[in-house]
């Protein structure tokens, strides 16, 4: 089985630095966090690059689709400033200058792969083609995931053998154990409101990993840890080096 760390970043560290940035990620290494999740997508020149929403308009304030835009055109636009002026220098970045930010500051990135913006072929293959040829031997690997499983299906026929993860919402898809089996999931990540003691125990017997997002409250975070859940995905996650603390 995968090894999921306790607590996972979630988009960087998003309560303490602007979302999906290479200042979030320097910003999740200092708060001592060892894997951090971020949402790529796909710019208008298929350079897959490191945002949630397909508008840039929330984070930049452009009022502009993502696939619209040539990936060299965002040095120009502010991905800091709506979260605090202090951040404005931040942007949004491309995978690849992500990845490298994450070898170097020691982080493993979990890559989550947002289908809805199109050209969703050409993304799962260029995420993954990316990772394989960036990431460092001897590292542990990226954990690359999706609500789509189209997504990681053509994530596996473009011959990724690296781990996967199915993410789902509040409801569980159909079939979901069957194509986690086919794809070779390593771990299940969802809402809280699906975790449910039975379904951490299936989860667990398909041989896989569990992981939960978006929990930023430490006692539900302990609640779902101690009913077996492996890993939180957090934005909030100084709650687990203070329960850290109080145990020594
Ligand atoms: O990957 C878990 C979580 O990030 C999914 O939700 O909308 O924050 O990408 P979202
Ligand atoms: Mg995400």
């Amino acid at each position: 089985m995968i090894d999921l760390p306790p607590v996972i970043g979630h988009r960087g560290v998003a309560a303490r630095a602007p979302e999906n940035t290479l200042g979030g990620l320097a910003r999740a290494a200092e708060e001592g966090l060892e894997w951090v999740e971020f949402d790529v997508r796909l710019a208008g020149d298929d350079v897959p690059v490191v945002l949630h929403d397909r508008s840039l308009a929330r984070t930049t304030g452009v009022d502009r689709l993502i696939d619209e835009v040539r990936s060299t055109d965002l040095g120009a636009f502010d991905a800091g400033s709506w979260f605090d002026t202090v951040w404005s220098g931040e942007r949004v970045p491309t995978l690849v200058q992500a990845l490298d930010a994450c070898i170097v500051l020691g982080l493993t990135p979990n890559v989550e792969i947002k289908a809805d913006g199109g050209g969703l072929v050409t993304l799962a293959r260029r995420v993954t083609g990316i990772i394989r040829s960036r990431w460092p031997a001897g590292r542990q690997r990226p954990l690359v995931s999706s609500f789509s499983l189209m997504a990681l299906y053509h994530a596996r026929l473009a011959g990724y053998r690296w781990p996967l993860a199915l993410v789902m919402g509040c409801r569980l898809r159909r079939l979901w154990s069957w194509h986690a089996a086919l794809l070779k999931c390593t771990s299940i990540h969802v809402d809280p409101s699906l975790a449910t003691p039975e379904f951490i125990s299936r989860v667990h017997r398909g041989g896989r990993r569990i992981a939960v997002y978006t929990v930023n409250c430490a006692d539900e975070a302990r609640a779902l840890m101690n009913s077996g859940v492996d890993s939180i995905v957090s934005d909030t996650p100084d709650f687990h080096r203070n329960s850290r603390e109080a145990e020594r």
